[in-house]
Formats: structure tokens, sequence, C-alpha cells
């Protein structure tokens, strides 16, 4: 698996109480699925800070809140 650091694009998937409950672990399956791993490094993480607009990730650094797997799918081809 090559180092986080290397990887140009992030993708962390929040799995708080406030977004699991959201099915946000979808989000994370998805993210899996269609993210190429030379290019992207996807993980699960903590509380982002905007539980109540969940489920939520953060993409580069940013947070973006209330994200379906459809829109998972358009994040990852709009950095292609
Ligand atoms: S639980 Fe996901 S932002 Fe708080």
């Amino acid at each position: 698996m090559a180092d986080a650091a290397a990887k140009p694009h992030s993708l962390r998937v929040c799995v708080g109480s406030g977004c699991s409950m959201r099915f946000s672990y979808d989000l994370l399956t998805e993210a899996e699925d269609v993210a190429p791993s030379a290019e992207w490094h996807v993980a699960a993480c903590g509380c982002l800070g905007s539980c109540e607009d969940g489920p939520n990730v953060s993409v580069d650094g940013q947070v973006v809140v209330d994200v379906s797997p459809e829109a998972v799918r358009r994040i990852v081809s709009d950095r292609r």
C-alpha cells in the first residue's frame, strides 16, 4: 500500500455516530470501489463537525456535506 502522503487526493468518510446513522458506510464502500488507489487515499474518519448535515466527507481537506454515493462517484470523476 502506497503512503497516503504520496497520493494526490484524499477522501475521508465520517463514520461518527451522526453520519453512520445516515449510512455513511455506504459512502466508504462506494469510495473504495470507484477511487483509483494509486490516486486516492480513502479512509474512515471521526466526526467532521457538521453532524446535522451528514453524511459528510472530507475531500482533499475540504468538508462536503449531505453526500450520496452518486456524489462520491462525481467527486472522484471530477478530479481525474
Ligand atoms: S458524525 Fe459526521 S460530522 Fe459529526
